[in-house]
């Protein structure tokens, strides 16, 4: 038989995330924090995926709705299940809750805690492949540390075998000096985890049901438990204070820049640049320092961004150079050459080639292929044609203090600087508005649009001014 025949064995992961935390001194629940942009619960719920997770649920409790609106907001409803652990009664007692989500599944659950963002893809499936080739009714991941600290410390038998978890609060001073400990991850059967959940009794210096209790009662019911150690330790960074949450921000950053490094683009100063997870960026971009790419944002290849360029949701074209800028859910075409200080507010498009200098804002408006908009203009909710030129200065008044109002210019055309066009308006295309129009009609193409006051020259009006100054002070003309 095919080995692509045989079905992979189904996984269905159990998140802890029930937990109140104190210690972050947040109205928000610890679990949404946003740790390079993503909730950290929502890190959590991307990496099973990546890991081929088919089913996730979450055990909330504290906050829950709050929790699970967040969930369904960044992931879609539907995508995830959810079980309530009301109390908190310990960490076997939450995953007692999610048993009825789980009637009548047979495959591997994986336990893990929602609070550890840094775990990768790339260990879970180390832990599930072992967990399935091994066929032992349950695998704990754990790590050697130097100081174990507060985790639960992994017993081992004579020949190395797992006899059980015991937790630091409950360990002899003997059992404190183990170095392996319980990152928190396993990989169980379900029908067994589920029968020795029963079991668990509260027989511990917490008074809670300890999920590492099962390990014991499964070896003493015969079962095979057995432990992978992840040689990275980073897995079992939880987040519990503010300062916790910014170290494990650092090392995700890191971790995110070095992918992208690895992958093909360039990051002349890591260390001062903020790319969010989930953000792509193509081959041959480089990304200059004080570059901040956030949410939902694809850039493509050959790209300079930075010194100081803030993306926010944004898809950004190849070859698209941007310096000092803003840009907040807009769409920008390739070779399009943006800044410095200018800012690009949300919906607005921008089709190749656009340029944009300084102190220049577009908002909610479209923006032709090749025009050229250099200084200090703004353009809301505004349409330009391909190849039009807005000179230094133009404004458009698209609000009239109740309602927004709509300008379009043509193709081609010619605004002359420091023009201001009062929405709602248009003007054709190759039309030229002559500088410092207040323009409040529409102009048709080809036309010519002078819209102020014609200039009058009065000869020698200086000089005579000097004179009469003089005479009335009596003292001598200013040369
Ligand atoms: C737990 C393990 C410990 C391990 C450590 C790794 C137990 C008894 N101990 O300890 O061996 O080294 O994790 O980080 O399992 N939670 C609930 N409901 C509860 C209790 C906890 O949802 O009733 C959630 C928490 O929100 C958290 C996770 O479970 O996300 C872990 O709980 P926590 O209290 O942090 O466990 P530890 O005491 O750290
Ligand atoms: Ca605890």
């Amino acid at each position: 038989m095919l080995d692509a025949a045989v079905p992979p064995p189904l996984v269905a992961a159990v998140v802890l995330a029930a937990g109140k935390s104190t210690r972050m001194r947040s109205r928000l629940p610890k679990v949404l924090h946003p740790v390079c942009g993503r909730p950290i619960l929502a890190h959590i719920l991307h990496t099973l995926a990546d890991a081929g997770v088919g089913r996730r649920i979450a055990v909330i409790g504290h906050e829950a709705e709050t929790v699970r609106g967040a969930m369904d907001t960044y992931f879609g409803a539907g995508q995830l299940e959810y079980a309530y652990q009301t109390e908190q009664k310990g960490t076997g007692h939450a995953v007692q809750m999610a048993e009825g989500t789980l009637t009548g599944f047979a495959g591997t659950v994986l336990v893990l805690a929602g609070d550890t963002p840094l775990l990768s893809a790339d260990v879970l499936k180390l832990l599930l492949a072992e967990h399935a080739q091994t066929g032992a009714t349950a695998t704990v991941l754990t790590a050697v540390l130097p100081d174990a600290g507060a985790y639960g410390r992994i017993v081992r038998g004579e020949g190395g075998e797992v006899l059980g978890i015991v937790e630091a609060k409950d360990a002899t001073a003997e059992q404190r000096k183990i170095g392996e400990i319980n990152t928190g991850v396993f990989a169980f059967a379900a029908t067994a985890l589920f029968a020795a959940l029963r079991d668990l009794k509260p027989n511990n210096a917490q008074g809670e049901l300890y999920l590492t209790d099962v390990l014991g009662l499964l070896r003493d019911a015969g079962r095979t438990v057995r432990a992978v150690v992840s040689s990275d330790t980073d897995v079992i960074l939880g987040v519990n204070t503010r300062v916790e949450l910014a170290e494990i921000g650092a090392k995700m950053r890191a971790r995110i820049l070095r992918d992208l490094m690895l992958s093909g683009v360039t990051v002349e100063d890591p260390a001062n640049t903020y790319v969010e997870a989930g953000v792509t960026v193509g081959q041959d971009t480089t990304l200059l320092p004080l570059t901040r790419l956030a949410g939902r944002t694809t850039i493509g290849e050959g790209c300079v961004l930075g010194p100081d360029a803030n993306i926010t949701d944004s898809v950004i074209g190849d070859n698209v150079k941007a310096r000092a800028c803003f840009i907040e859910s807009a769409v920008i075409g390739d070779r399009c050459k943006i800044g410095p200080f200018a800012h690009i507010r949300p919906g607005s498009r921008l089709e190749s080639g656009v340029r944009l200098g300084n102190f220049v804002e577009i908002n909610r408006s479209s923006i032709g292929a090749n025009v050229a908009a250099g200084h200090l203009t703004y353009l809301g909710d505004a349409t330009v044609g391909a190849g039009t030129n807005v000179g230094a200065g133009t404004i458009t008044c698209n609000y009239d203090g109740y309602a927004k109002h709509k300008t379009v210019i043509g193709e081609n055309a010619f605004i002359g600087t420091h023009s201001t066009l009062v929405a709602p308006v248009s003007i054709g295309d190759r039309a030229f508005v002559a500088a410092a129009s207040a323009v409040t009609e529409d102009v048709p193409p080809d036309a010519l649009a002078i819209a102020r006051q014609r200039q009058t020259t009065k000869e020698k009006w200086a000089e005579r001014r000097r004179t009469e100054k003089a005479i009335q002070s009596g003292s001598e003309p200013k040369p």
